[in-house]
């Protein structure tokens, strides 16, 4: 045992010192024999050939993002219906929901980010998101999943990306939770790739003496990662064909949506996405482009200002739709890619890590010290043979908690789902109270088991109340 440890030490030391990374093994002397296993799987992991030529293209220099040549608007299917396409929004809708019916669609929440703009320990899917019960993010999806299921007496299965730091913590989550009212077979989490930090020079960092210091490899990496983990191959064996993909960060997201699945099927699309008018020509959202002739997300980083203010002789901005990150892919496309092989471009961003220095200090720094690598999934759109986009009512299903304060916080969302809330009782033909200032004077919450649209609600008026200013009301 300790022969192979030693060998494999001397193995790992002489591949990190070829690609001038032998510094990683500066402690593994001190370390007890099963730290050094943990070191040495790091490193035995690690692609050194890819990582020397991300270092080079991507951490020693900072790549100019070139747009495409030629930039153009992306074609949309605009809500409400145009008059000439109702037919076909009807035929999609049908479409989708026989499919839907069929078990031939399943869910597939991102949740492998650090969320730390959040400034929330755990998985951000923990995070009690919903106005009066709290409601976690997790369970706002499942109960969506179970009325889904109740709807169309079928079966939506539940694929959950995690990431190394969060999986154990999120499996345990559901586990205590009773995988929140779902059968636990339908439910597969699984975690997705890991990238190592850099500092400025390209050499790796440590964040302990016995571990590298990483982070997750994007949300591109979902995947890569529904195909290495099992994922896809347990899809087929249910004969799941689409996947409804969306971003653990939303309580309003239509978790299966049968418009937006049967206009991607009747179009033959392979990755399609739901988009909003922006709100701003500089809102922080992916843009979507027709570049170079392929359906395009330029993200709001990369887009200068000037094109995202440019407006068309209508005085429409050309680039005006803004994604929310709800895509359908075939799980036929992500076989595709990965048998194929696939890379997708990497996009680098410079934040604060900590990490151990060369006398073995932990190192706490005040400025961005670090570079992370991350690929982002909708760089897979170019690479779709069709894609559609379906434009969606932003007040309807969009109401993300990203940051502790401001824009998009959990009192801007609060605020969006009450309205949502009010709206559809509203449309029941409930009064609901308002303060002069037009804001609901009442605390509202629907659960997604009581009432998954507008419609569902109105059906059930007879067990409706009005409001009164001021009330805590929960339909659940
Ligand atoms: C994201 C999109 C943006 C879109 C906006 C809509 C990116 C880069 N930008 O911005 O185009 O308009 O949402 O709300 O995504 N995640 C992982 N693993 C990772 C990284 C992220 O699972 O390695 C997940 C997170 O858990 C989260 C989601 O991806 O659910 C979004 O990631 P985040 O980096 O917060 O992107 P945003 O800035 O919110």
């Amino acid at each position: 045992m300790a022969q192979t440890i030693r060998s494999r030490i001397e193995a790992a030391t002489k591949k990190l010192k070829k690609h001038g990374q032998d510094h990683l093994m500066r402690f593994a002397d001190q370390l007890d024999p099963e730290q050094k296993m943990m070191l040495l799987d790091d490193i035995e992991k690690l692609d050194l050939e890819l990582i020397d030529s991300l270092i080079a293209e991507y951490v020693l220099d900072e790549p100019e993002h070139t747009l495409p040549k030629e930039i153009g608007p992306a074609p949309v299917y605009t809500v409400p219906a145009p008059a000439a396409l109702a037919p076909k929004y009807q035929q999609a809708c049908e479409h989708g929901e026989r499919l839907i019916a069929e078990h031939k669609v399943a869910v597939f929440t991102v949740a492998g980010g650090m969320g730390t703009r959040l400034d929330f320990d755990g998985p951000k899917g923990n995070f009690p998101a919903t106005p009066v019960r709290n409601k976690v993010l997790f369970r706002v999806f499942a109960e969506s999943i179970i009325a889904t299921q109740r709807r169309y007496n079928c079966v939506v299965p539940w694929y959950i990306m995690t990431s190394a730091a969060n999986h154990k913590e999120t499996v345990d989550i559901f586990k205590r939770n009773n995988y929140f009212g779902l059968p636990s077979e339908n439910v597969m989490h699984f975690p997705q790739g890991m990238m190592p930090c850099f500092d400025r020079t390209g050499k790796m960092l440590l964040a302990e003496p016995y571990s590298l210091a990483s982070s997750p490899d994007g949300h591109g990496g979902s995947l890569r990662a529904l195909y290495i983990n099992g994922a896809l191959q347990d899809m087929a064996a249910r004969g799941i064909e689409y996947i409804s993909y969306f971003q653990v960060d939303n309580p309003l997201v239509q978790v299966v949506d049968p418009l937006f699945i049967g206009l991607h099927a009747l179009d033959s699309a392979e990755m399609s996405s739901k988009a909003v008018v922006k709100c701003d020509p500089l809102e922080k959202v992916g843009n979507f482009t027709l570049a170079d002739g392929h359906m395009t997300v330029i993200e709001y980083s990369d887009l200068p200002d000037e094109l995202a203010r440019k407006r068309d002789e209508n005085g429409r901005l050309m680039i005006e739709w803004g994604s929310i990150a709800i895509h359908i892919i075939n799980r036929s496309f992500v076989e595709r890619l990965n048998k194929r092989g696939f890379s997708l471009p990497w996009h680098r961003a410079i934040k604060k890590v900590p990490y151990i220095d060369e006398s073995g200090n932990l190192i706490e720094p005040e400025k961005p010290n670090a570079i992370k690598l991350e690929t982002f999934v909708f760089d897979a759109l170019p690479l779709a043979d069709h894609s559609i986009i379906l434009e969606i009512d932003r007040a309807d299903q969009f109401a993300p908690i990203k940051n502790a304060s401001g824009v998009d916080s959990l009192q801007s969302s609060h605020k969006l789902q009450i309205e949502r809330a009010a709206r559809w009782l509203e449309a029941a033909g409930v009064d609901v109270p308002r303060k002069p200032n037009g804001d609901i004077d009442a605390q509202i919450e629907i659960s997604p088991l009581f009432a998954l649209d507008a419609d569902e609600l109105a059906r059930k008026r007879a067990q409706l109340r009005p409001l009164k200013p001021g009330d805590i009301v929960y339909l659940g």
